[in-house]
């Protein structure tokens, strides 16, 4: 059984002290059986504040991008060994705004995902495919390259610790989104790429979410699906009605 995961990635928004007021709004309802995870992408400077708050809380939190070095002269960069001395547990890696605007290529990708799990991190892995590379009929061959580059040199028990999230590039920030259906079919197939490099029963505990304008309004839609183990939310997660609504929808689905 796969538990569902949430994760809220709040991209460039919110200084320390609005993410301190979400955290306060969203008190006490979030997800407090555990029946689902709820993770907080905040951005670095925020983290600060959130980590000594989400102590008490249901809530874990998670970084939007990392440096694969442990220290060094990087300017401007933040270490994985930085996160999980704040007691940060998870990190996004290889978010297609990261990949198409910051020129990540999927070998850095994996060297973030090795460095994460050096430092105790959990990377939620970011695959998808454009509209062109759709309409070409491209999806199936990016998400396999981008799948099998990200996680290769990972041990097994690794892969299934990690988060995968597959967010169609068309999808994100503009209101359209995969069907259903679809998005159970190429996450099914991200599924099939990881059981080819690994085995069935890493395949089968690896989560997989689904991201890409998902809202309070569609959200049970793709969690009914059995293969989506989640959302990565953008836009939905910046308010903290929205973003309570959208979690006590999914709450409803486990796996
Ligand atoms: P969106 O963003 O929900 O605003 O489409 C999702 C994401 O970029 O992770």
């Amino acid at each position: 059984m796969r538990k569902p995961i949430i994760a809220a990635n709040w991209k460039m928004y919110k200084t320390h002290d609005e993410a301190k007021a979400f955290l306060q709004e969203i008190d006490g309802l979030v997800a407090a059986d555990g029946e689902i995870d709820t993770v907080l992408c905040a951005p670095f400077t925020a983290l600060c504040t959130l980590s000594e708050m989400a102590k008490e809380r249901p809530v874990s939190l998670g970084a939007q991008n990392m440096h694969w070095e442990d220290e060094g002269a990087f300017t401007g960069e933040i270490s994985g060994q930085m996160l999980s001395a704040l007691g940060i547990q998870y990190v996004i890696l290889g978010h297609s705004e990261r990949r198409q605007m910051f020129g990540e290529m999927d070998d850095m990708v994996n060297k973030k995902v090795l460095a994460a799990f050096r430092h105790g991190l959990t990377p939620i892995v970011c695959v998808g495919e454009t509209i062109k590379q759709r309409e070409q009929g491209e999806t199936q061959k990016i998400l396999k390259k981008q799948t099998e580059r990200a996680i290769e040199g990972l041990s097994s028990d690794q892969v299934k610790q990690m988060v995968i999230a597959y967010e169609p590039v068309w999808a994100i920030g503009t209101g359209k989104t995969s069907s259903p259906e679809d998005a159970n079919d190429d996450i099914g197939f991200i599924r099939r790429v990881v059981a080819d490099q690994y085995d069935q029963v890493v395949a089968n505990e690896v989560r997989i979410q689904y991201g890409g304008s998902v809202k309070p309004e569609n959200i049970a839609s793709f969690m009914a699906q059995p293969e989506i183990d989640g959302a990565l939310v953008g836009g939905a997660s910046l308010k903290p009605e929205s973003f309570l609504q959208l979690l006590e929808k999914a709450i409803q689905y486990t796996k």
